[in-house]
């Protein structure tokens, strides 16, 4: 299978491995319109082709299976859409869009395009969230009474991952002229994506979004006002209540997301982090142990990643999870904690 890139920046490397690793599937050509960013991604692998624009890779490429979207979030929908318009199966990056409406209409597109649709919710991939979701969606333990759900990274306070003033794939996360939520559009649709899809739909939402000016107020064309991070107060539709926050201030994390369910007969954890956990590992506390305060460690395995349910979508023609229509729904909650914020108020995500 022949898959093309638009956007060859940080992420789109992932894609490259990701998707070569796939039996029968290559990455054939991409684009960018950066041309220091294009080079140095064809040096990782000579026999792809490299184009400065979509519409050129699109009008010399014909036989693509499907595309992946890794242009910063503001050009998600208009690419997007150019890729559905020819009638490409297409894997974008989140968030899906900037807002509600235009994820929406990237929905429609996908639906009357008739062509697989994904949005890259990576941490689906951890083998230890997904048996924690199974074991919820099973009734086992009862029903879910209270979440919490944070996301750090501390790139804003360690140079782990390079000096944010001096990188634009740090400065336009910062900016929201150029298109960035923000925390709250960047990583908090993850740490969104991750407690909905476990625990269930949100019906309220209250929020308290925070950028920290002290950082300075502009750094060249970028000036510094998205969001650095966020608390929220969430009411789930079945009754549970739950914190979820999400921070690039969280000195010690590189990038960890940590969820704790508990239910009325048992409690869940997963926390994932780039060096201390493995993404395969469950906590649960349940039966005899919830007198003692015991918990249990399950291994839970290997699960497929997002890379290969969107070509085993292509191949079998079922729209896999997650979809342009999860996106979507994410986009929603990420709405309607500005509204809540810039407001004071309780958002009803559903009115
Ligand atoms: N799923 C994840 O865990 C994850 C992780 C990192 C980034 N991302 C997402 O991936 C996207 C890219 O992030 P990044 O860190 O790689 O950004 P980046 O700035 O490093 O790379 C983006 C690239 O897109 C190129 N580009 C911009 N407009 C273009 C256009 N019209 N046509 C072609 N190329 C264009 C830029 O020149 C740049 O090379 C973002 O939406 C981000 O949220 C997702």
């Amino acid at each position: 299978m022949k898959i093309g890139i638009v956007g060859t920046g940080n992420i789109s490397l992932k894609h490259l491995h990701e998707f070569n690793k796939i039996d029968k599937v290559k990455i054939e050509a991409v684009c960018d319109t950066n041309h220091s960013n294009l080079s140095k991604f064809l040096l990782h692998d000579k026999s792809i082709r490299g184009y400065s624009s979509l519409e050129e890779m699109l009008y010399k490429e014909k036989n693509f299976d499907g595309i992946s979207n890794t242009t910063p979030d503001r050009f998600h929908k208009d690419i997007s859409l150019k890729i559905l318009e020819r009638g490409l199966n297409i894997f974008c990056e989140k968030p899906l869009a900037e807002n509600f409406s235009d994820a929406k209409i990237m929905v429609k597109a996908a639906q009357k395009a008739k062509k697989i649709n994904m949005v890259n919710f990576t941490y689906r991939e951890s083998s230890a969230y997904q048996k924690l979701v199974e074991i919820i969606k099973s009734g086992d333990l009862g029903v879910p009474r209270h979440v919490c759900a944070s996301y750090y990274q501390s790139w804003l306070t360690s140079n782990k991952w390079g000096n944010w003033q001096e990188e634009d794939k740090w400065l336009w996360r910062l900016s929201t002229k150029h298109g960035s939520n923000g925390a709250l559009g960047d990583t908090g649709v993850h740490i969104f994506d991750f407690a909905v899809n476990a625990v269930g739909d949100i019906d309220k939402i209250f929020a308290d979004l925070k950028t920290y000016y002290d950082k300075g107020k502009n750094i060249g064309e970028y000036q510094l006002d998205a969001n650095d991070g966020f608390t929220s107060l969430v009411r789930f539709e079945n009754g549970a209540i739950g914190t979820i926050t999400n921070t690039r201030v969280a000195t010690g994390h590189a990038n960890s997301l940590i969820l704790d369910v508990f239910l009325t007969k048992g409690g869940l954890k997963v926390e994932l982090d780039e060096e201390r956990t493995k993404w395969s590992t469950l906590h649960i506390c349940e039966n005899e142990n919830i007198n003692k305060m015991q918990w249990d460690t399950l291994e839970c395995g290997t699960v497929k990643t997002n890379y290969e349910k969107f070509i085993d979508s292509i191949k079998t023609k079922k729209n896999l999870q997650p979809d342009f229509n999860q996106g979507a729904k994410i986009q929603k909650i990420i709405d309607s904690c500005i509204k809540s914020n810039d407001n004071n108020i309780w958002v009803d995500i559903n009115k």
